[in-house]
């Protein structure tokens, strides 16, 4: 029978998953649709309910659902419960369990990089983005992570429970050549033309990564780009946290590199 799979968030109309997803399906001849489902946040119990009463094989969660469907669930998997949020929903014997892999799909696209983990490296921000991202950091071996943050606190309440250092922006700001990466992880860049750090200091040997990928390329990214850096955006770690999802459904890697060339193109 065929499977079907979704993605739910408030909107949804833009969601590039869809795309991907149904395109990976195809390649890999797996009979599965995936569908974007509109659901507002009054509805998500119903929808939860709806999903399983209706045979759901897996399903994606995006804004502002990401938290809000924890109690929905009956299995939390443990990065999702560090991160207090869930994307992915995998679904056995009925039962549904939820993931995180946001930020292990920012360190996979973060490795097709020549990035050294025991060089300096810097997270600009600490909302949920940075949270998962310097998670997976940590996991992934990276040695040495400063967090630095519009409002400190905040900077210093992630650096603690991740076991890292939290920097004032002033300081980062004015150490910025001392990182062999820095990490975007702010909205600011989305919208408009502002920059979350001055990168007046930012030496030209160093990674640069922003995990916006709409805009391709945010102000900050344009900055780092004029002064040497190899700089990365966001589209690697959307197609990633795709591709982890995708392997936790049907046991099968997905061709990274190939989406990443397709969702480049189309938002170009
Ligand atoms: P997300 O889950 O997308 O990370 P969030 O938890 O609301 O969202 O966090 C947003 C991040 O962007 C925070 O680091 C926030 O800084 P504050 O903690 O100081 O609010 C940062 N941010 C948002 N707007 C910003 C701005 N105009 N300038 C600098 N940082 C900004």
């Amino acid at each position: 029978m065929k499977k079907w799979y979704a993605v739910i968030g408030d909107p949804i109309s833009h969601s590039l998953s869809p795309f991907m997803h149904d395109y990976w399906f195809q390649q890999h001849g797996i009979d599965a649709s995936y569908i974007p489902l509109h659901v507002e946040p009054a509805d998500l119990q119903h929808a939860i309910e709806s999903m399983k009463l209706l045979g759901i094989s897996g399903f994606n969660i995006t804004l502002p659902h990401k938290q809000a469907v924890i109690p929905l669930l009956d299995q939390l998997d443990e990065t999702a419960q560090h991160m207090n949020a869930v994307n992915t929903v995998s679904v056995k014997d009925r039962s549904f369990k939820g993931f995180n892999t946001d930020g292990d799909g920012f360190v996979r696209s973060l490795l097709s990089y020549p990035v050294d983990k025991e060089k300096a490296l810097l997270i600009v921000g600490a909302g949920g983005a940075a949270r998962g991202i310097a998670f997976a950091l940590e996991r992934a071996g990276f040695t040495d992570i400063s967090i630095t943050n519009r409002t400190f606190r905040r900077a210093q309440e992630l650096a603690l429970e991740t076991g890292s250092k939290a920097l004032v922006m002033a300081d980062a700001e004015a150490q910025l050549s001392d990182f062999g990466t820095v990490i975007q992880t702010t909205s600011v860049g989305l919208t408009e033309e502002a920059l979350p750090i001055s990168l007046t200091h930012l030496g030209s040997g160093s990674v640069v990564a922003d995990i916006i990928y709409n805009p391709l390329e945010t102000p900050f990214l344009k900055q780092a780009e004029a002064k040497g850096c190899l700089v990365l955006n966001g589209v690697g770690m959307f197609v990633n946290q795709g591709a982890i999802a995708f392997e936790k459904w049907t046991g099968i890697r997905p061709d990274t590199e190939e989406m990443i060339k397709l969702i480049t193109e189309k938002l170009g």
